[in-house]
């Protein structure tokens, strides 16, 4: 059986995924602006662990040529990235920055000519601080920024980059920045909740529109972050709490996109989204996106919670139920969590194909003599998943590629530093690099793989 489903296996894409913000450092060089990531971490650096910022992470700008001459001496034939607003365009809308392009285009060539395939991720996060002052996400002006940016970078990097990703983990950037205020731009409450939602729903639909008409034949997805989500008991209030967090979570941005409308029947709190609904807004949420981004690391146990405002609901904590092992995020390890969403997502009928875009796990990494790291965690945790999403494709899904998070360890957001998800360990003070053991595994695997393909 081994054999014909590791037949199963060609086209199928194996990659590794990062973003600008947690990479590049370099934050005010060759004319870039700064983004809301650099004011937060920078001015109110009290939300992020240790004050830390990603005003140099892995100096990424400078080291890119070397990052790629590691990722291609293992083999790894994809590398998703993203493409920073801001060193684009330093005021978020008109001046282009021509060295930010340049940037760019050194990066594409040098991916292309090691044979590297580059996967890009129009926005990861790193909104234009100018942008921000005019209200960010919350003005539904950012629908036409976003066009005039994504314009700039299809036209510039097109001839050469075929697959984009419009958002990154849209219930993400909105929920941890728009109403819990733990993530840049640090606003709370349901006035800016829900407004940012509705527009970045919105904008992945402008997006996806604009590249396709530029370039029909560009391969044009979005990411969503998700986790499997079960109810701590039988009691029927925690399993309407867990329908509602799911809702919340899984269901949120993906539904309007396939024309089936917010959940507002299990999630009431959203309905007040109307306000924000323009003449023919439904039809604009709507879009016929050629893949989705799956991202999941963990599943979640949900109970209900008087005190927890709107949602009625809250997260039990590994610590607090029997877990085998949860990594440094505080995360539950359960590889049957990406399979169960693999399924969840492949049943929609609208989605057309599935790539996992992210998934990987933060250890404690130890450097022992000779330099080598033995992160056996992280390869058991990888081996797991990658089986999970394969038994998934092996049952019919059609899931077509699995990218790790992450490349090299770098800024993980309010966490700073401490969490290193990386293949490839990062000494922060001296940038050096040190290929960890999964790393190695994760290549020979692959390679192994595409191997059995070819024969
Ligand atoms: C999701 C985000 O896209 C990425 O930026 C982050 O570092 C990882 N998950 C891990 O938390």
């Amino acid at each position: 059986m081994v054999k014909n489903f590791e037949k199963e296996l060609k086209d199928f894409v194996w990659g590794v995924s990062s973003s600008a913000y947690q990479t590049e450092g370099a934050h005010d060089w060759d004319g870039k602006g700064p983004s809301i990531w650099d004011e937060f971490t920078n001015k109110k650096s009290r939300k992020i662990r240790n004050r830390e910022n990603a005003n140099v992470a892995c100096d990424f700008y400078n080291l890119y040529k070397h990052d790629l001459q590691i990722l291609k001496g293992l083999n790894i034939s994809n590398y998703r990235f993203s493409i920073s607003w801001p060193r684009i365009k330093p005021n978020g809308i008109g001046k282009i920055n021509y060295k930010g392009l340049d940037f760019y285009n050194r990066l594409i060539d040098e991916c292309l000519d090691l044979g590297i395939v580059p996967w890009v991720t129009l926005y990861h996060w790193d909104l234009p601080q100018e942008l921000e002052k005019k209200g960010g996400w919350v003005n539904r002006d950012v629908l036409s920024w976003m066009e005039e940016y994504v314009e700039v970078c299809a036209h510039a990097f097109g001839d050469r980059v075929k697959n984009w990703m419009v958002l990154n983990e849209p219930m993400v950037f909105v929920g941890a920045g728009y109403f819990l205020g733990v993530h840049a731009p640090g606003r709370v409450g349901m006035g800016n909740f829900l407004p940012a939602i509705h527009h970045a729903t919105l904008a992945m639909g402008v997006g996806g529109r604009l590249l396709k008409s530029i370039n029909p034949s560009f391969h044009v997805g979005t990411t969503f972050s998700c986790s499997h989500i079960e109810p701590y008991s039988f009691e029927e209030k925690d399993q309407m709490a867990a329908v509602r967090v799911d809702a919340l979570l899984n269901r949120l941005f993906i539904e309007p996109i396939l024309g089936l409308g917010y959940p507002t029947k299990e999630l009431s709190p959203l309905r007040k989204i109307q306000d924000y609904f323009k003449p023919m807004d439904e039809e604009k949420l709507r879009f016929d996106f050629d893949f989705i981004g799956i991202q999941n690391y963990t599943r979640e146990i949900v109970k209900y919670s008087f005190w927890t405002p709107y949602l009625k609901a809250k997260l039990v904590k590994p610590q607090h139920r029997n877990v085998l092992s949860y990594t440094l995020m505080n995360w539950e390890v359960y590889p049957d969590s990406i399979y169960h969403i693999i399924k969840k997502f492949d049943n929609y009928e609208g989605v057309k194909k599935i790539y996992i875009t992210e998934n990987g796990a933060a250890f404690d990494d130890h450097i022992h003599d000779n330099d080598l790291i033995h992160d056996h965690m992280r390869t058991d945790y990888l081996k797991d998943h990658i089986y999970a999403v394969l038994r998934a494709k092996h049952e019919g899904a059609k899931v077509e590629g699995y990218f790790v998070w992450t490349w090299t360890d770098n800024f993980e957001w309010a966490e700073g530093y401490r969490p290193r998800f990386g293949l490839v360990y990062v000494d922060f003070k001296t940038q050096k690099r040190i290929v960890k053991s999964s790393g190695y595994w994760y290549s020979k695997y692959i390679n192994n793989l595409i191997a059995i393909d070819t024969v």
